[in-house]
C-alpha cells in the first residue's frame, strides 16, 4: 500500500514545535520589560522586511520562530508590559493563554448546541457563575428569563442590544421592512464610539442617535435625557434604546443607572449598560455601588479581555429577556435544522449574536476563574485600584500637575498645569523613550493625560517609575523654558 503524500505537521512535530512556542512565550513574559512599550516602527517598516511573495516550498518551523523574533517583535507594542498604561488594558494571563490554546487545539465551531454541546453548556455555565460573582441581577441567569453569551467585543454586544431594542419598539417589523427613519436611541456625549457604529449598522442612523449632555463629572444628565425623549415623542419619533456607561472610556465616568432606568422604562426604552472595563471591579463588593441600578438593566456587558486577565477576545453579554434577543437574531435555514434545536431543550448561541460561527471562548474564561478563584481576582483588582489611587494622590499633591476628573477606580486623568503643548510634549517624550506608554483624551476642551493601571503584572515599582519619569519630563520643560 502506498503512503499518501502529506505536507501536514505530524503530532510529534506539533509536540516539539509546540514546546518551543510555549518556551518562547514564557521567555517573552520574562523579558517583556526589556522592550520599548510602544513599538518604534515606522509605517511600512515591517512589511519591507518581509518577502514580497509567499514561499513556494515548505520552510522549517525554526525559521518561523526566528522571524517572529527578528521581524515581528520590532513592530509589536507590548500590551503585556507592566509599563503599559495606555487606553484601557487588554490583560492576558497564563491560564487565559492556555485555555485559548486548548480552544485552538480542539478546533470546535460551536454555532449550534449540537455542533459541540460542551462549547454551549460550559459557556452558559460560566456566564451563570459570573452573575453572582459580579452582583448582577438574577434575571440574567439562564435558569431565569435571561442568559449570557460570549461576544467578541463590547461593540458587538451593543449592536445586538440595539437591534433587539429596535425590533421590540417596532413589533419585530423592522427586520422585515427596514427602518422608517423614526427610531431614535440615546447615549451621552461620553459614550464609546462603538454605539455610533451600532447606530450606523442597525440602520438607525447617527442623526437619530442623541448625544445627551453630561455633568461636571462627565456622567449623563438624566434631566436632559428625559427632556430629549419628550421632545422626540412630540415630534412623532420612536425612542427605543438608552445606553448607560459604567466607566466611560475618556475619564471613567459613571452614569447614574437607576435614574436613567426610571426614565427609560417609563417609555419602554431598552436600557443597555456598558461596563466594558470597569465591570470587572464589581468582583469586589466594595466597588459595586458604582453600578447601582444595574438590576434595572435590560442588557449588560463587560470585557474580561480588558481587566479580568482573559486574553482578547472575550466579552460577556447578558440580557434579561433572552426571547427578545433570539426573536431579533434567529434565522433557521434548512441545513442547520437538527433534533436538539427542534426539541427546544438547548441553547443555540448562533441566535444570540451577529455571526454564525463561534470559537470555544468559554474555556479560557473558565481557566482564568478556576486558576485565580474569586479571591485571587479580587486581590489583583484591588491592588490595581490601590496603585491608581496612590498615583492620583501624587498628582493631587504636586505643584505642576492636577487631576482632570474624579478617579473612582484604576484610571487617572491628569494634566500639567502649563497647558496642552506641555502635556503633548511630556506624553510624546515618554512614549518615544519606550519606558512606558500613556495615551490622552480631551476633557473640557483640554488635552488630558490618562494613566490606566490594569496590566496583569503591574506592581507598585512600575507605577512609581511611571510617576518618576513623568516628573522628570516635567522638570525638563521647566529647565528648557
Ligand atoms: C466603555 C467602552 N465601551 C466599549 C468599548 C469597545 O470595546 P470593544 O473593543 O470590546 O468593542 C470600549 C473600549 O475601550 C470602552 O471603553
Amino acid at each position: 500500500m502506498s503512503v499518501e503524500k502529506s505536507f501536514h505537521m505530524t503530532p510529534d512535530e506539533f509536540r516539539r514545535h509546540g514546546h518551543a512556542v510555549i518556551d518562547w512565550i514564557a521567555d517573552y513574559q520574562s523579558r517583556v520589560e526589556s522592550f520599548s512599550v510602544l513599538s518604534q516602527a515606522k509605517p511600512g517598516q515591517i512589511r519591507a522586511s518581509l518577502p514580497a511573495n509567499a514561499p513556494t516550498q515548505s520552510e522549517p518551523f525554526e525559521a518561523l520562530l526566528k522571524d517572529v523574533e527578528n521581524l515581528i517583535l520590532p513592530g509589536v507594542t507590548h500590551w503585556q508590559s507592566p509599563n503599559f498604561f495606555a487606553y484601557f488594558p487588554c490583560n492576558a494571563s497564563g491560564p487565559g493563554i492556555l485555555g485559548d490554546l486548548l480552544s485552538s487545539g480542539l478546533g470546535v465551531q460551536g454555532m449550534l448546541w449540537s455542533t459541540s454541546p460542551a462549547c454551549t453548556e460550559l459557556e452558559t455555565h460560566v456566564l451563570d457563575w459570573l452573575v453572582p460573582m459580579l452582583g448582577l441581577p438574577e434575571k440574567f441567569l439562564s435558569s431565569n428569563t435571561g442568559g449570557g453569551v460570549i461576544q467578541d467585543t463590547a461593540s458587538s454586544a451593543a449592536l445586538c442590544a440595539l437591534l433587539a431594542a429596535r425590533e421590540g419598539a417596532t413589533n419585530y417589523t423592522t427586520n422585515k421592512e427596514g427602518c422608517d427613519g423614526r427610531i431614535v436611541a440615546y447615549v451621552s456625549t461620553q459614550t464609546h464610539s462603538s454605539l455610533q457604529k451600532a447606530a450606523m449598522i442597525a440602520g438607525i442612523g447617527v442623526d437619530n442617535l442623541r448625544s445627551i449632555e453630561v455633568d461636571d463629572h462627565f456622567a449623563m444628565r438624566p434631566v436632559a435625557l428625559a427632556r430629549r425623549i419628550e421632545a422626540d415623542k412630540r415630534a412623532g419619533l420612536v425612542p427605543c434604546f438608552v445606553c448607560a456607561t459604567v466607566g466611560t472610556t475618556s475619564s471613567n465616568a459613571m452614569d447614574p443607572i437607576a435614574e436613567i432606568a426610571a426614565i427609560a422604562h417609563q417609555d419602554n426604552l431598552w436600557l443597555h449598560v456598558d461596563a466594558a472595563m470597569s465591570g470587572t471591579a464589581a468582583l469586589c463588593p466594595e466597588f459595586r455601588h458604582l453600578q447601582n441600578g444595574v438590576e434595572l438593566a435590560d442588557s449588560y456587558n463587560f470585557n474580561p479581555h480588558k481587566w479580568m486577565f482573559t486574553d482578547f477576545d472575550c466579552n460577556c453579554f447578558w440580557v434579561a429577556d433572552r426571547k427578545a434577543l433570539i426573536q431579533t437574531l434567529s434565522i433557521l435555514p434548512e441545513y442547520l435544522r437538527n433534533q436538539a434545536t427542534e426539541s427546544g431543550a438547548v441553547i443555540d448561541y448562533r441566535d444570540w449574536h451577529i455571526q454564525l460561527g463561534r470559537r470555544f471562548r468559554s474555556l479560557k474564561l473558565w481557566f482564568v476563574i478556576r486558576h485565580y478563584g474569586v479571591e485571587g481576582l479580587q486581590y489583583h483588582i484591588r491592588r490595581h485600584v490601590e496603585l491608581a489611587q496612590q498615583f492620583a494622590d501624587w498628582v493631587r499633591n504636586d505643584k505642576d500637575f492636577e487631576l482632570a476628573a474624579p478617579a473612582p477606580l484604576n484610571l487617572v486623568c491628569f494634566r500639567h498645569k502649563a497647558g496642552d503643548v506641555a502635556n503633548q510634549t511630556i506624553m510624546d517624550r515618554l512614549n518615544r523613550s519606550g519606558d512606558l506608554f500613556l495615551t490622552h483624551t480631551k476633557l473640557h476642551g483640554n488635552l488630558t493625560l490618562r494613566l490606566c493601571v490594569g496590566q496583569t503584572h503591574t506592581q507598585a515599582k512600575h507605577v512609581e517609575r511611571a510617576w518618576k519619569r513623568i516628573r522628570e519630563e516635567s522638570d525638563k520643560l521647566t529647565t528648557a523654558a
